[in-house]
């Protein structure tokens, strides 16, 4: 059986990443100065999104207070959900 050539540029890929990423030893940030990071990003990737990606974040949590005004750990989880998105800005 031949496997796919792409499944192993896949791997490598993967393996390149979590040996960058999971060291966590590129820069230490509070969750605040990390959003802030994301005025300088829109992720192309996304469709729905055309705006600096803090702005996303704050929308997102508003509306989840909006429709779930008692959950406040929801309101967070939507602040912070695309946080991760800090690896792709420049330094
Ligand atoms: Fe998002």
């Amino acid at each position: 059986m031949q496997r796919c050539p792409h499944r192993n540029i896949e791997n490598e890929l993967s393996i390149f990443q979590r040996r960058k990423w999971l060291n966590f030893d590129h820069e230490e940030l509070t969750i605040m100065e990390a959003l802030d990071k994301l005025n300088d990003l829109i992720d192309e990737s996304d469709p729905d999104v055309d705006m600096p990606n803090i702005i996303h974040a704050f929308q997102t949590a508003e509306r989840i207070r909006m429709d779930h005004p008692d959950e406040d750990w929801f309101h967070l989880v939507g602040l912070v959900h695309d946080l991760g998105k800090v690896c792709t800005c420049e330094n």
